[in-house]
C-alpha cells in the first residue's frame, strides 16, 4: 500500500487589528517559513504565503487528494493551528450564514466539484458530516443531532445513526455541505470572531474511496483567545 504524509503550511494576511511587523517569512520556493524570534527556517512539502488564493491551494494539495479517492483509497487532510490562523477558510471558504451561502470556496466545494467532473458515471458518492465538541459527537448532517460513538471488538469506530446522505451532483453536495456546516457551534474568540469551537469532519465516499477533511478547533490554550 502506498502511504504519503505531507505537511504544509499556508500563512494568511494580517488583519488591520493586527500590529504590522511579521512574525514570520516564507519562500515558497524553498518551500519553508523563517521565524522571527528564534531565527529558524523550517523546511515543509509545501509552503503558502499570504497573497496564496484558494486556487492555489486546491491546485497543490485538492487535486492529489481527489485522485487518491479515485483511485479507491482514503485520503485525509487536517488543518491544524491556533484561533484565527485560517483553517476552516482553507477547509471551506468563507461562510456566510445570513446568505446560507460559501463566499472564497476552499477545499472542500472545489473537491467535490472536481470529483463530479472527473467520477465514473456509475460510482456514487455519499456524506456525511460530524462535529466533535466537549468529547460528544453531533451529526451535523442531522440538525447536529447527538450520536453515540463506539468501538467494535476489532477496536474499529462505529458512528450509531450517523446520517450519510447520496449526492448525484455536485451542486447538491454542496447545499448538504453548506446545510451542515450551518450547525456548528462557534462563538467569538479574541481572535476570531467566527471562531470554530469543535472540529468538524467531513466525510466524502467515491465508490471505494474515501475523503476525509477534519478542521479542527484552534490548537491554542482557550484561556488565551477566549
Ligand atoms: N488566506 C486567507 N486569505 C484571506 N483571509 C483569510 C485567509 N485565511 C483566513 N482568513 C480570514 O481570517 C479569519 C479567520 O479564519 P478562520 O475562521 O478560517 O480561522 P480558523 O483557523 O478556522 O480559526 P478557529 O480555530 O478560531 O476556528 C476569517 O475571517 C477568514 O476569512
Ligand atoms: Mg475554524
Amino acid at each position: 500500500m502506498n502511504q504519503i504524509i505531507e505537511v504544509g503550511v499556508r500563512v494568511r494576511p494580517c488583519f488591520k487589528t493586527e500590529v504590522a511587523e511579521r512574525c514570520c517569512s516564507v519562500d515558497e520556493e524553498k518551500e519553508s517559513v523563517t521565524m522571527n524570534s528564534p531565527n529558524e527556517e523550517c523546511f515543509f512539502d509545501f509552503v503558502k504565503n499570504e497573497t496564496s488564493p484558494q486556487k492555489d491551494m486546491f491546485q497543490r494539495v485538492g487535486n492529489s487528494l481527489v485522485s487518491c479517492c479515485l483511485n479507491g483509497s482514503n485520503a485525509t487532510l487536517f488543518a491544524y493551528g491556533q484561533t484565527g490562523s485560517g483553517k476552516t477558510y482553507t477547509v471551506f471558504g468563507n461562510y456566510v450564514a445570513k446568505e446560507r451561502k460559501i463566499t472564497q470556496p476552499g477545499l472542500v466545494p472545489r473537491c467535490l466539484e472536481l470529483l463530479f467532473q472527473k467520477k465514473t458515471k456509475t460510482a456514487s458518492v455519499s456524506l456525511s458530516m460530524f462535529e466533535i465538541y466537549n468529547d460528544s459527537f453531533y451529526d451535523l448532517m442531522n440538525e447536529g443531532k447527538k450520536c453515540e460513538v463506539k468501538a467494535d471488538i476489532s477496536g474499529a469506530v462505529i458512528f450509531n445513526g450517523l446520517l450519510e446522505i447520496s449526492v448525484r451532483q455536485w451542486e447538491e453536495a454542496l447545499t448538504h455541505t453548506i446545510n451542515g456546516y450551518a450547525f456548528r457551534k462557534t462563538s467569538s474568540t479574541k481572535m476570531n470572531s467566527q471562531s470554530s469551537r469543535s472540529h468538524c469532519i467531513t466525510i466524502i465516499r467515491v465508490g471505494k474511496g474515501t475523503l476525509v477533511f477534519v478542521d479542527l478547533a484552534g490548537s491554542e490554550r482557550i484561556e488565551r483567545s477566549v
